[in-house]
């Protein structure tokens, strides 16, 4: 008998099945073509033409692959956009910089494209993320570590004496909690097993297995408790060995890479010998990197107290008056952009990422300050590209949440700048022309980031008397502190 709704069903999953491997096609296509397009050489005036053909969302496209696996880090870039910046606008053996790296993303591309990198960042956690993913290792190396792997579980039968002095120097946080006796002993075990390599100098061993404790620590943090620790841990070394052994097979003469774990403000890189800038700074009031490494560092034996006394964009301080921050910030970020000047060679590009944030129901829109300070400095600001955020996905953090699209401003280097990053009264004055431009701009239309209820207009004005405040400390708030 003709059985009508067996067959329909078996249409419908054949249509099904065409429309997603015509999918799986299209997306295959999409990555395919943005890499044939950027692929090409170009002259500089056609590849700043090729940035108008790049579709920025990057949506769907693949972003977690080989090192890009090893670490989570609130904020990172999508792969995708500085590959754009290095295959477009720098050739094979160029040096590649990013001041204020992170987990390293844009080094990771810079290497796997045979660029010479230099990676900065002030967070040590950063900088250690950066260097494991950009450090191959022979497969040969890692029988070392699979045995200690599995001794391991030996270890961790001991009853270890140092629980309760770790319990005891927790951070007084909510999230301690999920560091029980249990979770702690496990941790101390793999900790003290990660210490054994460098005491045999097996110093890359030893940074790739504090980068896979970090990784196991953060998922601690962001998922609680109830996490097989050991387990966690043996896997995370299995999957990054994976991803670094198939890194070997992509990059035949490893580039030197350098990873600096210094203030951006005052680089410790020589003038004029970088190829490429591609970064993306903090946002103001946004996000403390310190507060979301605190864990992770504590256990790496790194001072996260030091590194939050230097973050730029950090909002720990200034409670009573949140337009500080605002100073201090484009303060850091104009001391930064002179030393991204300094050190990149004449007619170079840089290029910085930024989204816009928030400071008591005003929008701060970063891009156009960046954009602003560029030409008292030496650079030309050639195009601002806007692109959305997939909120979705990893790239963003619960704690930026606020931020629903970026800006990438390129600038090109025209001249040395003539201003030094030290020059504190230079600082101070171009910091003031900003935010008395902020304060009009205020008076004029204040809310302009208001999400839920709304605030009275008298609330909203008086942050015009807020900025008045803080315009009398900008000389003070925008001297970096020793
Ligand atoms: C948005 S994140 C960069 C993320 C990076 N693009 C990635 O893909 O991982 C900004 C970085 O600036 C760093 N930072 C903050 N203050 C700094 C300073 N004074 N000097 C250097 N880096 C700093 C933070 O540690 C953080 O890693």
């Amino acid at each position: 008998m003709f059985d009508k709704e067996n067959t329909m069903t078996t249409t419908i999953t054949k249509n099904q099945k065409q429309i997603s491997m015509f999918r799986e096609f299209r997306e295959e296509n999409k990555e395919e073509s943005f890499l044939k397009l950027i692929s090409s050489e170009y002259k500089k005036i056609e590849a700043l033409r090729v940035l108008d053909k790049i579709d920025w969302d990057f949506k769907d496209f693949t972003t977690q692959y080989l090192s890009h696996k090893f670490h989570s880090y609130p904020a990172r870039f999508i792969p995708q956009i500085p590959l754009s910046f290095i295959k477009l606008f720098t050739k094979e053996r160029d040096t590649f910089l990013d001041p204020m790296c992170g987990c390293g993303s844009a080094l990771v591309e810079a290497f796997l494209n045979n660029r010479k990198s230099i990676g900065n960042d002030f967070n040590p956690l950063a900088a250690l993320i950066t260097k494991v993913k950009t450090t191959l290792i022979p497969s040969s190396k890692f029988e070392h570590l699979e045995k200690k792997m599995l001794r391991l579980k030996r270890y961790l039968d001991l009853d270890y004496r140092r629980v309760e002095e770790r319990a005891n120097n927790l951070p007084n946080r909510t999230v301690s909690k999920i560091f029980n006796k249990a979770v702690i002993g496990k941790l101390e075990a793999i900790r003290e097993m990660i210490l054994e390599l460098r005491d045999e100098k097996h110093y890359k061993l030893y940074d790739f297995g504090r980068v896979a404790l970090s990784s196991v620590i953060w998922s601690l943090v962001e998922n609680g408790n109830g996490l097989d620790v050991d387990n966690a841990f043996i896997r995370k070394v299995q999957i990054m060995k994976k991803e670094i052994l198939a890194m070997a097979t992509v990059v035949s003469s490893p580039p030197a890479v350098k990873v600096i774990c210094k203030d951006a403000r005052k680089l410790e890189i020589e003038n004029n010998s970088i190829d490429l800038i591609v970064t993306s700074p903090p946002y103001v009031n946004a996000l403390d990197y310190y507060r979301a490494h605190m864990y992770n560092m504590l256990w790496l034996g790194m001072d996260f107290d030091f590194f939050r006394k230097h973050e730029i964009g950090g909002h720990s301080h200034f409670i009573i008056n949140r337009f500080r921050l605002l100073s201090e910030y484009l303060g850091d970020m104009l001391r930064s952009m002179i030393e991204m000047n300094r050190v990149l060679k004449k007619s170079k590009i840089c290029t910085i990422v930024v989204g816009n944030s928030s400071l008591e129901y005003e929008l701060i829109e970063s891009y156009k300050y960046f954009s602003s300070f560029a030409g008292d400095i030496g650079f030309k600001c050639l195009k601002t590209i806007f692109r959305n955020i997939d909120k979705t996905r990893k790239y963003t953090s619960a704690d930026i949440g606020q931020i629903d699209d970026e800006y990438i401003v390129v600038l090109e280097k025209v001249s040395d700048s003539k201003i030094n990053a030290e020059d504190d009264d230079f600082i101070a004055q171009e910091v003031n022309k900003q935010m008395e431009a902020f304060k009009e701009q205020i008076r004029r239309n204040p809310g302009t980031s208001i999400r839920g209820r709304r605030p009275t207009k008298e609330r909203l004005l008086r942050n015009v008397d807020k900025i008045s405040e803080a315009l009398e400390t900008i000389k003070k708030d925008t001297k970096i502190k020793e």
